[in-house]
């Protein structure tokens, strides 16, 4: 049964869901809780539908469609997982998975590093299936102190480019070249620090494999496993109080003040009896 009656509906794994126009497949069935993998897929950026991995069965149509891109139609019939599709998707992720040098990476290179390696373990998607051609070449040589170029790991997703444009605007990365010569790059191909890159980390952290990875958490956390060491020494914490911090105010440099003026005020007032004293004893009273 429908949920909202004035909605259309439509008929998702053998269950009618009812829908806003406009939702796409992949939306109603997250919506649902309804499992589809996805690789260049990320809810804050337009839908790309260039990975391929959230294709699914819809009754009618002759080959597997993209759900992310797809928006529902009333009436529509669709098979999240069949047998073909889920064969599909693995040997697609086996292709993917080909041109990696590795799959499995340190969490701590960003939030969504872990996606590819996931849906590697959950379709038990063979690495070394396919040999052949590699795209993308690690860029080590940038020097920037926060984010690491590692594109060996990269499978053309284009979410890093694609959150730079859409949620920052700021198009600092895009992409050269086609097929295997695909890669990710900066304008006139430097370094971030020269380009527009606000390091804002966007891209570090859409990035599903690592590619993109933070330099800083990685940095600290081979300090504090191999050199415990070597772990930064815990600074004491500093006031706030901006004039604690040169001496002339704050507690202490209060304290100070007062002590002073005090002394001062001593000094004036034995003065001042010296001075009458002098006086008295020349006029003789
Ligand atoms: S660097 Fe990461 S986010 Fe960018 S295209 Fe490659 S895999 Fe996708
Ligand atoms: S998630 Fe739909 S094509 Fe990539």
């Amino acid at each position: 049964m429908t949920d909202n009656t004035s909605s259309p509906t439509m008929i998702l794994d053998g269950k009618e869901v009812s829908f806003e126009p406009g939702e796409t497949i992949l939306e109603i069935a997250q919506r649902n809780d309804v499992f589809i993998p996805t690789l260049c897929f990320d809810p804050r950026l337009k839908p790309f539908g260039s990975c391929r991995m959230c294709v699914v069965d819809v009754k009618g149509i002759k080959n597997p469609v993209a759900s992310c891109t797809m928006a529902a139609a009333a009436g529509m019939e669709v098979q999240t997982s069949t047998e073909p599709i889920e064969k599909f998707r693995k040997t697609l992720l086996e292709m993917v998975v080909s041109e990696n040098r590795e799959i499995e990476v340190s969490p701590l290179r960003g939030i969504a590093s872990q996606e590819l390696s996931l849906l590697v373990e959950r379709y038990d998607a063979n690495h070394g299936r396919f040999q052949g051609k590699k795209s993308g070449h690690s860029n080590f040589d940038d020097k920037n102190p926060f984010i690491l170029r590692d594109y060996d790991l990269c499978i053309s997703c284009y979410r890093c480019v694609r959150v730079c444009a859409e949620q920052e605007g700021d198009y600092a990365i895009s992409v050269m070249n086609r097929g295997f010569q695909t890669q990710i790059t900066t304008e006139f191909n430097g370094d971030l620090r020269n380009s527009q890159c606000t390091f804002c980390g966007q891209c570090v952290q859409t990035c599903p494999t690592g590619a993109l990875a933070d330099k800083k958490a990685l940095r600290n956390s081979f300090l504090s496993t191999l050199r415990p060491d070597l772990e930064r020494k815990k600074k004491k914490p500093r006031s706030r109080a901006p004039r604690a911090l040169c001496g002339g105010g704050g507690e202490r440099g209060g304290e100070k003040k007062k002590e002073k003026k005090k002394k001062k005020k001593k000094i004036f007032c034995v003065r001042r009896v010296n001075f009458l004293l002098l006086i008295v004893s020349k006029i003789g009273v």
